[in-house]
């Protein structure tokens, strides 16, 4: 064996400057494999996308999903394509994955970067530092819904390893058409989540865990979601917790981010609060997400999309690309190159010297690659 610790990283570059992100990914953590000792990385390149689909019809196809179940993680560009009916290659390929691997963790770390412009008047690095941790199989996400119009009956399934749920409706609508969207949280899906969060929490020393729901007018999903965060909480009585209404939450990250330490809410708020989360650490172009499955392949991506109207121009932000790797290097227990990683970008930015037009630079895509990975050397 050429190397002491060895992992397969399937590669999928996406759409739009998924691609070009995704190279200097690729750059970055070659690099820091170089620089660790033992440490070898193998990428495989997927080629699955609008690109694919156009030519194919294929999204992703079975043998694919068996071929990515024996890779160590994911690495994920962006996906998304004008040429594509909208929402298509995302729920055909980005969530397909999500739930195929049940990656049921999507945790994204809120962190401004000394160095970084933050919109937040006076605020800095010591206010913004918090993860969230958003259910990624559940909830609104599950797809369950349709259209009614006088009487008609219809039957939807959840199809889950935990579980399979039926629901078949008998429909009268007396005179308007009407649209409906079924919300669904399971006892172990929640439990799983949330205790992945107070691990976390108690591994990274927070002491407080913030439950984010809206349990006051959803009431039958989200009081499912606190009884069980409550009987978790009692597990840990270490950390201190608390529950937040989604609408209140969006303000209090603005007014007052250094409350937050550990944040766990369901799949669709967790969507919405980490885009305001990704702007209070200085823009989309710098948050990463990971999409975790303990036990199984997990994947990492930037939280933005594919961003076409920038594509082949060499000018997107590669770092939230590059911290996802960072991310991933985590979670495949590589914890020193890791941190060599985080180290290198967190230099990159507080110089200052290279960065992209969203930070107020005009340095390309390549060149903000280059600067970290030398940095690592
Ligand atoms: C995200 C994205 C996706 C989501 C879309 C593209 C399906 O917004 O990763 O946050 O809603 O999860
Ligand atoms: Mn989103």
């Amino acid at each position: 064996m050429k190397y002491l610790s060895e992992h397969k990283i399937a590669v999928l570059p996406g759409d739009g400057i998924g691609p070009e992100v995704i190279k200097e990914g690729i750059k970055v953590l070659q690099a820091a494999a170089d620089a660790t000792p033992g440490l070898g990385l193998d990428f495989v390149e997927f080629p699955y996308g609008a690109e694919h689909y156009l030519k194919t019809k294929e999204l992703v196809p079975e043998a694919g999903l068996k071929e990515l179940s024996r890779m160590g993680a994911i690495y994920l560009g962006a996906l998304g394509d004008p040429r594509v009916p909208t929402g298509l290659l995302e729920q055909g390929i980005l969530l397909k994955l999500r739930f195929y691997f049940e990656q049921y963790v999507n945790l994204r770390p809120i962190k401004l970067y000394p160095g970084v412009p933050c919109p937040l008047v006076g605020k800095g690095p010591e206010h913004v530092d918090f993860f969230v941790v958003r259910e990624n199989t559940e909830d609104f996400y599950v797809a369950l819904g349709g259209r009614a119009k006088g009487s008609s009956k219809a039957e939807l399934n959840i199809v889950r390893s935990m579980y399979n749920a039926k629901f078949n409706l008998d429909i009268d609508v007396d005179r308007d058409e009407i649209a409906y969207q079924i919300g669904a949280i399971s006892r172990k899906g929640a439990e799983r989540v949330i205790r992945y969060t107070f691990e976390l929490a108690q591994k990274k020393g927070k002491k407080r865990v913030t439950s984010v729901d809206k349990a006051n007018v959803l009431t039958h999903i989200y009081n499912l979601w606190r009884e069980v965060f409550s009987s978790v909480a009692k597990e840990y009585l270490k950390i201190e917790t608390e529950f937040a209404f989604v609408d209140a939450v969006t303000m209090w990250f603005v007014k007052n981010p250094e409350w937050f330490q550990a944040v766990v809410t369901p799949n669709m708020f967790g969507d919405i609060i980490t885009d305001l989360g990704a702007m209070i650490q200085g823009g989309l172009g710098l948050a990463p997400g990971g999409n975790i499955n303990p036990e199984g392949v997990s994947m990492f991506e930037p939280i933005h999309g594919s961003a076409p109207k920038h594509a082949g121009k060499n000018i997107a932000n590669p770092i939230a690309t590059i911290l996802a790797g960072q991310m991933m290097l985590e979670s495949l227990g590589e914890q020193r190159a890791a941190d060599a990683v985080e180290k290198a970008v967190a230099e990159v930015l507080s110089e200052g010297k290279v960065r992209s037009y969203d930070l107020g630079g005009n340095s390309s895509t390549s060149k903000i690659g280059d600067a970290v990975a030398r940095k690592i050397k």
